[in-house]
């Protein structure tokens, strides 16, 4: 027998598609008040929204004969035609929201239109209609929903625990707060008011009271094609290790768009290490044309056009946000920040203990730093040697194969190149170069400096595949492990245009002849393998090849700490960091260096 299935049961159904969880009957309600024009919205929600949530707003309310009909489904007053979704700019279009919230729990609506007497009540229990009858109430509707998922007992049992619906409800009062500066909304939750905001406050403040504790946002502001973004983000300090601090609307709408998220990422880029995210609000505002708000049942997917455009668009606009306010980490006076424990010691920190004995894992303390890498700095384009067959020779104390030293092109700073006022006053730690450069005090790691100025020398030839690489004068075969072989494989070509020359040997075993310049003075099987083993963690992190392989050969190529600089090497290489593009952290989003200003010392020793 096929027979249609009872209302009740279908809203039941329906229910479980709009109303997921708790979060989902506020942001349905709280989007109900917003198209009705409320100027106000205040969000009650007592134990995570399972036994009330109620939302009071000042909007335009509902008639007394209209209000049963706004809790069977599909009536809405939002839109009469198909075509009018393609003009959309209300929230809600489906007219499911209500009867389905309705259905799976008691709901009591109070509304009153401002033309009215008096209010209307209506009370409904499992989605059955209990009463209805006139009441005093003041213009605008509240909505009070209690016992939700108390007739489908499945759904109750997979909510989360309390604290992980109350987060799920504040962080969607927040995303629903954000996209309205307009209107004023509050948030209270057992009885502790969370936020109250007053309405037509700026974006910027909105969201610094929001997100940051107060702490100043970078204003966004631009267009891309027919799309305008305006928004707020957040210094790199502020950023997570998950994307919850990520708000993004297209017409006011709060939405989840792996796109758009990748696209704020990608627009920090190097200035955020691995796996932390910003934090920060996108407004798009997008012809309603463009979009297609219906793919989704519960509404927070929309279809965008010419989507990566956009993506690209919005991704340049947020660098250049940063680098226009040039974010600079300044050192922290009044918190050092602990010691970490010594086996969380950075790889290239040299330990306490193995330094007392004269032994820096990984480095050889008498030995020089890599001077090839760093004529390659110091060179001109025009000076490079790129097609140098190199000699080599074996180094006595380690047995590495080395490339011979040749001549530096530039034997001493060039002293116009250096920005002026620079100063190399000191060293600390064998890392860390002290600089004075007008009043400040810049604390500088040699690593990451140089990486910082190796890669943007890289990326370029990297991704025009022609970088140059240096003949070894003995092949030498490197045994990669079967992981390690599949990203051979794979990066193969990417490699061979980026310096190397390795192939195949048998089993899996490479034979390298050839290997980029900057690296010669490193010993190729170890660097090979480094460098493969780099890939694999970025490629499994998404990263993009060519900008891996850039990182990787930045990375390993730069001086390390306990590499010792003279001081005509160390005053280059911070004159070259200062004119790199994002000369604040290196390509894997560690600081380069810190700033110590003349106001914070003197903080420091009570003298300001
Ligand atoms: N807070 C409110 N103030 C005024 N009218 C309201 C309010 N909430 C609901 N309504 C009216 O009730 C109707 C039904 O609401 P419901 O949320 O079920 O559907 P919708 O908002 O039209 O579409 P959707 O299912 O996409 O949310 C609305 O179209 C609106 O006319
Ligand atoms: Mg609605």
């Amino acid at each position: 027998m096929i027979r249609p299935l009872p209302i009740g049961v279908i809203n039941k159904i329906a229910a479980g598609e709009v109303v997921e969880r708790p979060a989902s009957v506020v942001k349905e309600l709280v989007e109900n008040a917003i198209d009705s024009g409320a100027g106000r919205i205040d969000i009650i929600i007592e134990k995570s929204g399972t036994k009330l949530i109620k939302i009071v707003d000042n909007g335009c309310g509902i008639d007394e004969e209209q209000i049963e009909i706004a809790f069977s489904r599909h009536a809405t007053s939002k839109i009469s035609s198909f075509d009018d979704l393609n003009q959309l700019l209300s929230y809600g279009f489906r007219g499911e929201a209500l009867p389905s919230i309705a259905s799976v729990s008691r709901l009591r609506m109070v509304s009153r239109t401002a033309a009215a007497a008096s209010g209307t009540e209506i009370i409904f229990e499992g989605g059955v209609l209990h009463s209805k009858e006139p009441v005093a109430a003041p213009p605008g509707t509240v909505v009070e929903v209690e016992n939700l998922f108390y007739n489908t007992p499945a759904r109750r049992k997979f909510l989360k625990t309390e604290t992980t619906e109350a987060r799920h409800i504040s962080r969607l009062a927040t995303a629903l707060a954000i996209g309205r500066c307009e209107i004023g909304f509050s948030l209270t939750m057992n009885n502790r008011k969370l936020f109250a905001l007053t309405a037509g406050t700026s974006l910027t403040e909105r969201v610094s009271e929001l997100l940051g504790n107060n702490e100043p946002f970078l204003t966004v502001v631009g267009s891309a094609g027919s799309v305008t973004v305006a928004g707020c983000i957040g210094s790199p300090e502020l950023a997570q290790n998950n994307r919850y601090g990520q708000f993004i609307f297209v017409n006011g709408r709060f939405i989840q768009s792996p796109t758009l998220s990748h696209a704020l990422a990608a627009g920090y880029g190097e200035l955020l290490p691995r796996g932390q995210f910003p934090v920060g609000a996108l407004l798009l505002t997008v012809d309603p044309s463009e979009i297609d708000v219906n793919v989704h049942p519960a509404k927070t997917e929309v279809r965008l056009s010419r989507e990566r455009e956009i993506h690209d668009a919005i991704c340049q606009l947020i660098q250049q946000t940063l680098r226009n306010a040039a974010i600079i980490p300044t050192f922290q006076t009044g918190q050092p920040a602990p010691l970490p424990p010594r086996s969380e010691a950075a790889p290239d920190t040299p330990d306490r203990t193995s330094q007392s004995s004269g032994l820096i894992p990984g480095v050889q303390p008498q030995k020089e730093f890599n001077r090839t890498a760093f004529e390659e700095l110091c060179r001109t384009p025009s000076g490079r040697t790129d097609n140098d067959v190199l000699t080599a020779r074996v180094d006595k104390e380690t047995g590495e194969m080395l490339a011979t030293d040749r001549e530096p092109a530039s034997k001493s700073a060039p002293a116009a190149d250096l920005p002026e006022g620079l100063r190399l006053v000191g060293r600390f730690a064998e890392l860390y170069l002290l600089v004075q450069w007008a009043d400040d005090l810049y604390i500088i790691d040699q690593h990451t400096a140089h990486e910082r100025v190796l890669y943007e020398e890289m990326l370029p030839l990297v991704e025009r595949q022609s970088v140059s690489g240096q003949n070894l004068l003995f092949p030498v075969q490197v045994e990669l492990t079967p992981e390690q072989w599949s990203i051979f494989e794979e990066a193969g070509d990417l490699l061979a245009g980026s310096g190397f020359t390795a192939s195949a040997f048998g089993g899996r075993t490479v034979n390298i002849e050839a290997i980029p310049a900057i690296l010669t003075r490193k010993p190729p099987e170890k660097t090979f393998r480094q460098i493969i083993d780099d890939l694999a963690s970025m490629k499994k992190e998404g990263h993009d090849m060519k900008k891996a392989i850039a990182q990787s050969l930045a990375c390993r190529a730069a001086v390390m700490a306990g590499d010792r600089l003279n001081d005509d090497e160390a005053v280059v290489l911070v004159s070259r960091l200062m004119a790199c593009r994002d000369r604040y952290s290196c390509p894997h989003g560690r600081p380069t260096f810190v700033k110590i200003t003349r106001y914070d010392l003197d903080r420091q020793f009570k003298r300001a």
